[in-house]
């Protein structure tokens, strides 16, 4: 098989061979021999040109400008030759694209392919958090592998057994570098004499995100129960995007609101003063919700909002905060030793159940990362798949 380079550091499998070309105006239709077919623009094309003079061979940046060419290009020619598409461009620019890589990133019948899995919405039903072995995705990739992709479809997840000797920063490094704040790299729960936050009480706390307080709220939260010795302090997991969901279909009119109307939301504290102001439901240019932002005792007193939609707002935020307590939705357990919760805070509500400190401790350890980390980690684990796979049928051919 021809290797061609491509304009970045992953590898395509060949699913199929590429068989033919078929000009049109503006695009070009690409068909495999498995029937696949997929169109893309010449100006497309020619912007994804893998040529040395077009990317930077070490980087592989482009260093391509696109303003350099007409915005009408075409090509002179086009064929296939040994399985690649082999374009020529006016001015003899010549350009070779990996059938593998153009079939990976074929946009004209379904969205590119990404291995970052789509959401699963659940409620109650689903029982329990996915859970993985906390020993095993510290030293093994496989298990790296199932736990990330559970954690991104889910948005939820449990490891059990973490080993005594990692700390909840070890484990989220196994995702990536650990989000800092004013809490701490990593943060202690416990109960206070003298507490910063409601968290470090023995009072419940309602189902809720972590610090939507700040404009890019964490994406990724673990919490690693060290001791449970005390009555009560039940951990519940609630999925906001199914909420979100719910409330779109029984109240429509209110799911706007939560889209469009913001929020004030404030972290009061005596040496720093973090404000932010946000729709609790924040959508992308598709419509969907991408991020959910409730947090009942992180609300500011409402400001933001013109005086004649004050009702609504409030109307909107106690209908959503009301399902959060529905137990069609709740996954309820209870944390010991050894156990970590990891869930993506930007999409999933975690409550706790009141605590009584009488008949022991009780002592969590919580640190946050970012979508971003857990989302290269899956592609990476998925790129080294895909490596192992091209270097044994390469070995077995031989
Ligand atoms: C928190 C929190 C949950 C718990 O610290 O933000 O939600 O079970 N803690 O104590
Ligand atoms: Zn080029
Ligand atoms: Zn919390």
């Amino acid at each position: 098989m021809t290797h061609v380079n491509t304009a970045d550091f992953d590898v395509y499998p060949r699913i199929s061979q590429l068989l033919r070309v078929e000009c049109l105006d503006r695009w070009l239709t690409l068909r495999w021999h498995d029937g696949f077919t997929a169109r893309f623009h010449y100006l497309w094309l020619r912007d994804n040109c893998p040529c040395e003079a077009c990317v930077h061979q070490v980087t592989k940046e482009q260093t391509f400008e696109l303003l350099a060419i007409d915005a009408a290009i075409k090509p002179v020619s086009a064929n296939v030759v040994d399985g690649l598409l082999n374009l020529v461009w006016p001015g003899n620019h010549q350009s070779t694209y990996d059938s593998g890589w153009l079939r990976y990133h074929s946009y004209s019948e379904s969205p590119a392919a990404d291995p970052v899995p789509q959401p699963i919405l659940w409620d109650a039903a689903l029982g329990a958090p996915p859970t993985f072995d906390g020993a095993a995705i510290l030293t093994n990739d496989d298990a790296l592998l199932a736990w990330a992709s559970a954690l991104a479809s889910h948005g939820c997840s449990l490891l059990t057994g973490v080993p005594k000797s990692a700390n909840v920063g070890d484990v989220a490094r196994r995702l990536g570098p650990v989000r800092d704040t004013n809490f701490g790299l990593l943060w202690d729960v416990v109960a206070e004499p003298d507490p910063v936050t409601n968290a470090n009480t023995a009072l419940p706390l309602p189902p809720h995100v972590d610090l939507p307080t700040r404009e890019y709220q964490p994406g990724i939260q673990l919490l690693h129960c060290l001791v449970n010795e005390a009555t009560g302090g039940e951990s519940i997991l609630v999925d906001g995007f199914r909420l979100a969901d719910e409330v779109k279909n029984t109240r429509p009119d209110l799911y706007e609101t939560l889209c469009t109307i913001p929020w004030d939301w404030a972290n009061r504290a005596k040496t720093s003063d973090y404000r932010f102001t946000s729709p609790i439901l924040v959508t992308n240019t598709q419509g969907t919700v991408t991020e959910v932002r409730l947090g009942n005792w992180l609300r500011a007193p409402l400001t933001s909002v013109p005086f004649d939609q004050v009702e609504q707002a409030y109307a909107a935020y106690r209908y959503i905060f009301a399902l959060s307590f529905d137990d069609r939705f709740a996954l309820k357990f209870r944390l010991g030793p050894g156990d970590c919760m990891v869930f993506d805070n930007r999409r999933i509500l975690h409550a706790r159940g009141a605590f009584s400190g009488e008949a022991g401790h009780r002592h969590l350890q919580g640190c946050y990362t970012e979508r971003d980390e857990l989302y290269s980690r899956l592609r990476m684990l998925h790129r080294a798949q895909r490596v192992e796979a091209v270097r044994v049928c390469t070995t077995s051919s031989l």
